[in-house]
């Protein structure tokens, strides 16, 4: 079927507006704190394992109808709030320009890295039609779900991407990307001007192709001192966020290192902050503007813990977030392929009993 051409409306589909995860990502009263967890599909499941074996990461992201089943393996199994489109935030930098490959065990790695002058006037801006295939697994993703629930879109924020680019990987201690922007801190606002006029691009495409909320992911900010957050991270999430054609869209912005950066965070102007295990979420919240609601913000390796553990912990955080407006449950980062499916399924289902 060719899904571009139906309208949504002719899709039949209920509407999402009404939904938890939808009203209390605009602070608006709910009967209960909607669940998501970051990470959802992938390799903590046998099913993600099933699909695995027979292709590579990157076909699965750019298959829409194999992008559309690993999105649904939470949905199905689990009977979570919100989906989150199966993808990666590396796909901007792969459509820029940058080389990119996943190897088991290894992680994500450009074989081009990006160093050099040179290096950054080679990254490609307008790229969209290379970013197509995302588009089409959404509309198939939203057919499937058939406005049962939402349906997270998602990018990398500027500096984090930056950062494999620059390191052509994962990093422990972000050095080269570190001594970019402290050596030469005007190619590095080159190269993070034209990341972050993709990733806007990139969002308002899956904004166009019907994603209800998107996320911000800038998982390495904690890297950053809270100067050079300001200028080479939080400057380009705001210019991201105020390009995006929002209309009734919630806006997530997520860092490691929110429990730090929040206020600041705030200035952009998201609908929700998603929260590390850091902090306590009620004292965040409390520090934050009114209107703008928290997610989070669970340690991950809670779930690798006994039950009786599992459920006293999820219970204090909602104690402690009781009758408070705008709080969706997530984890304070994704969960580890390791962690027992088991225990991710009981969390959810404890957390869908809990009522205000
Ligand atoms: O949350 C979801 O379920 C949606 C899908 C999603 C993936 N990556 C799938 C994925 C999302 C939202 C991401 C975002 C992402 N990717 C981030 C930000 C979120 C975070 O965790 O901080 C980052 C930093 C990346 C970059 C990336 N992609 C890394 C470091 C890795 C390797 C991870 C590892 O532990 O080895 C990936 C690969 C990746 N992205 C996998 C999945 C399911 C594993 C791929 C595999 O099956 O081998």
């Amino acid at each position: 079927m060719d899904h571009q051409h139906i309208p949504a409306q002719d899709l039949k589909m209920p509407r999402v507006e009404n939904s938890l995860f939808i009203r209390s990502a605009f602070s608006l009263p709910v009967e209960r704190p909607p669940v998501w967890m970051m990470r959802q599909a992938g390799r903590f499941m046998k099913e993600y394992w099933e699909i695995k074996n027979k292709y590579s990461f990157l076909e699965m992201c750019k298959t829409p109808e194999i992008a559309a089943d690993v999105t649904m393996l939470p949905v199905n199994l689990l009977d979570i709030d919100a989906a989150i489109l199966f993808s990666d935030i590396l796909v901007t930098g792969e459509a820029m320009g940058g080389d990119l490959s996943f190897t088991n065990g290894i992680g994500p790695r450009f074989a081009n890295p990006v160093r050099t002058k040179a290096d950054v006037d080679n990254l490609q801006t307008g790229v969209l039609d290379k970013l197509q295939y995302v588009a089409d697994a959404i509309r198939v993703i939203r057919e499937r779900l058939n406005g049962k629930i939402p349906l997270i879109g998602f990018a990398g924020a500027p500096f984090t991407v930056m950062s494999y680019l620059v390191e052509g990987g994962s990093s422990k201690d972000f050095k080269l990307t570190k001594l970019m922007l402290h050596n030469e801190p005007e190619l590095a606002h080159r190269l993070l001007s034209k990341i972050a006029v993709v990733t806007a691009d990139y969002l308002n495409l899956q904004i166009e192709a019907g994603v209800n909320a998107v996320q911000i992911f800038d998982s390495w900010a904690q890297a950053l001192s809270w100067d050079d957050y300001r200028e080479f991270s939080h400057y380009y999430i705001e210019q991201i966020i105020s390009r995006l054609n929002r209309k009734d869209i919630p806006v997530i912005s997520f860092c490691k290192g929110s429990s730090v950066f929040a206020p600041m965070m705030a200035e952009a102007a998201p609908d929700v902050i998603s929260v590390d295990w850091n902090a306590d979420l009620l004292t965040i919240k409390r520090q934050l503007p009114e209107g703008i609601a928290v997610q989070g913000n669970l340690d991950p390796h809670i779930l690798y813990a006994d039950k009786k553990v599992i459920k006293e912990r999820i219970l204090q955080l909602f104690e402690r977030m009781r009758g408070q407006d705008g709080f969706i449950f997530n984890l304070g980062h994704g969960i580890m392929p390791d962690i027992p499916f088991d225990n991710v399924k009981y969390a959810v289902e404890l957390i869908k009993e809990f009522s205000y």
